[in-house]
């Protein structure tokens, strides 16, 4: 696979057609395949497979004002959330379990599927750029 996706980046600059994909965009892609996988795997049982949610017990993903709050995001799916937040006006209160069998690149890759299927980000949220904010996350809950 890895291997494909360079032969063809290779083939695109040396042809320069514009039609081609930038690196980037077919990273971004292969994040999305992957974060779709780990959603449903991990977190579909509680927030559902079209991220609605299930009544008061578990907030929706999709549509969810919360997601502007980004760091919040990144650090809950890694470290669980405890205590109420506030999703689209409606309050909720119930532990979510933190995710510590997921690598920082599968974290990487739900975000990135996350904010572009729910949150109108067509962008890739890279690993590199996930990591220290998840390091970060982890000194703020040590220090609690
Ligand atoms: C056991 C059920 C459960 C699982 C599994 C779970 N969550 Fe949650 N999640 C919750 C609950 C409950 C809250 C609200 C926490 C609170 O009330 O403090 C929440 C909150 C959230 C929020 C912030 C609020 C919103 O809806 O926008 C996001 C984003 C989120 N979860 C994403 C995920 C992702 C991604 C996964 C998979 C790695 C996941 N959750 C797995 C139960 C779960």
């Amino acid at each position: 696979m890895k291997r494909f996706f360079g032969l063809s980046v290779v083939a695109c600059l040396f042809v320069g057609s514009l039609s081609c994909q930038s690196e980037e965009e077919i990273k971004r892609e292969r994040y999305i395949t992957e974060g779709i996988l780990i959603y449903k795997n991990n977190c579909a049982n509680c927030h559902q497979n079209k991220g609605e949610g299930v009544a008061a017990l578990y907030p929706p993903i999709a549509g969810s004002d919360y997601l502007v709050n980004k760091n919040e995001v990144y650090c809950l799916i890694r470290y669980g959330q405890q205590g109420a937040i506030v999703v689209n006006g409606k309050t909720y209160n119930r532990p979510m379990p933190p995710q510590p069998q997921l690598s920082d690149l599968e974290v990487a890759e739900l975000i990135t599927y996350i904010y572009s299927e729910w949150g109108g980000e067509k962008k890739l949220f890279d690993v590199k750029q996930i990591s220290p904010i998840l390091e970060q996350c982890k000194k703020s809950s040590t220090a609690q």
